[in-house]
């Protein structure tokens, strides 16, 4: 059936509902694709008993199955890049928006983060609730898988200043008002925090995928309304954050002797560039916001030392181990390499001249990024005549402010005798 068939019928199902349905009618040309004005919501909490035994057996069990399975690599792969790019420490809190049967937030306790799951079907949450509950060991040592659930639509979420950071796998394109769900998701996270979007772009109109998205909110009565990358990088700027970025996947083996394959991939970078492309990965951050530069509530860490000067198998270095604990509300992002991002969080060694200037001795970064109230171990490294004298060490916010300036003590070491 041709969609203007559909597009009739909603007309004429719209009259009727007006009231009760207007408020769910997307329109093609605010940047996602158009919804049948059917009440999804009732489709999604209904979607798990709609299935045949098969499918729910899949929800159980993804991203495993016997072959063929067709989303295995994505979202093996997806799960790689999520860990990569959010580059969090032990006991992260992080939400799993739209959680569905659970196997992100089962793989991210698996990693010793802290989860929580939403999602607006009970009976998804159920089947979330009971895959964690079946991971049969510790997953690190003293450490268990800890995941808690929720059945709620998004816009409901209760929390603030509480995640390090919000994933949503497959899901924006269900939730209707994007602004508003995004602006509820920006408060739960903490300043900092991260929020990572993944799923397939808008089809162009009139094209088999169009259809069939058409097709499956028709049979399925969900929400099926992906976005026009341009269109999702401005609302998640419109809902407050920043450092927004749209990311391509070029993760995939290439012939060393294929050369159109590195042009195949250049063809789809300049695609992405041109705001094209058929997936939309966008990561982007909470801002600290301006307060937060001089705040202490915000910024404020504790270092101790771990042991004393050690000699390193570097010649004319000394090490020494400290650690460093989050005691403010800001997230520390950590930095990946030199030079640093502004904004990421440091380690910085230092003595005092005469003039009680100071001369900086290299600075360490964070093995993974700090949630309040956590900590990390950084290996210090500085010149054997430094280690002979007094060296004081602070924790840094790239470009902006040393912790000592905001309040917090520096660790000193001083010379033994
Ligand atoms: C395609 S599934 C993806 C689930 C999961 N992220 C995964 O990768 O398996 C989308 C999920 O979004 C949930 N959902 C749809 N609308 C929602 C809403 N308004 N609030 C919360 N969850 C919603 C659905 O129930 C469904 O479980």
């Amino acid at each position: 059936m041709s969609p203007e068939y559909y597009r009739s019928a909603v007309r004429s199902s719209v009259a009727k509902q007006a009231v009760r349905k207007l408020g769910r009618l997307r329109h093609s040309g605010d940047g996602r694709l158009e919804s049948l004005g059917h009440d999804f919501d009732r489709g999604h909490r209904d979607y798990v008993e709609s299935l045949p035994e098969g499918e729910r057996l899949w929800l159980r069990t993804k991203p495993f199955s016997a072959p063929p399975n067709f989303e295995l690599a994505t979202c093996l792969r997806t799960f790689a890049h999520v860990v990569e790019q959010l580059g969090l420490g032990l006991r992260a809190q992080v939400l799993d928006v739209g959680c569905g049967p659970g196997w992100m937030s089962e793989f991210l306790a698996r990693c010793g983060y802290w989860v929580t799951g939403i999602d607006i079907s009970e009976d998804m949450v159920e089947i979330a609730r009971m895959r964690v509950a079946r991971i049969p060991e510790q997953v690190g040592e003293g450490i268990d898988p800890v995941a808690e659930f929720h059945a709620m639509p998004v816009r409901e979420m209760p929390w603030s200043d509480r995640f390090d950071a919000a994933i949503l796998y497959d899901t924006m394109h269900h939730f209707d008002d994007e602004l508003e769900t995004l602006k509820v998701i920006h408060r739960t996270l903490v300043p900092g925090g991260t929020i990572y979007i993944r799923e397939g772009a808008r089809p162009a109109e009139g094209s088999e995928s169009e259809q069939a998205l058409i097709e499956e909110m028709r049979v399925r009565q969900t929400l099926e309304s992906p976005f026009d990358p341009r269109y999702l990088l401005e609302v998640v700027r419109e809902a407050g954050f920043e450092d927004v970025r749209r990311l391509l996947e070029v993760d995939e083996l290439v012939a060393v002797d294929d050369l159109r394959q590195p042009f195949n991939a250049i063809g789809r970078f300049l695609r992405y560039r041109l705001g094209r492309g058929d997936i939309n990965t966008v990561v982007a951050r909470k801002p600290l916001g301006l307060e937060a530069r001089t705040d202490t509530t915000n910024f404020s860490g504790r270092i101790e030392s771990v042991g004393e000067w050690e000699d390193s198998s570097e010649p004319g270095e000394k090490l020494i181990w400290v650690e460093v604990t989050n005691e403010g509300r800001a997230f520390w992002p950590m930095a990946k390499a030199f030079p640093y991002p502004s904004g990421v969080v440091t380690v910085g060694p230092y003595m005092t001249d005469d003039a009680g200037e100071r001369i900086e001795l290299g600075r360490s970064m964070l093995p993974h990024g700090v949630s309040p109230g956590a900590s990390a171990r950084v290996l210090i490294r500085v010149p054997v005549e430094a280690a002979l004298g007094e060296v004081r060490i602070d924790l840094v916010r790239e470009g902006l402010a040393w912790f000592s300036e905001l309040g917090s003590r520096p660790l000193v070491l001083r010379p033994k005798g």
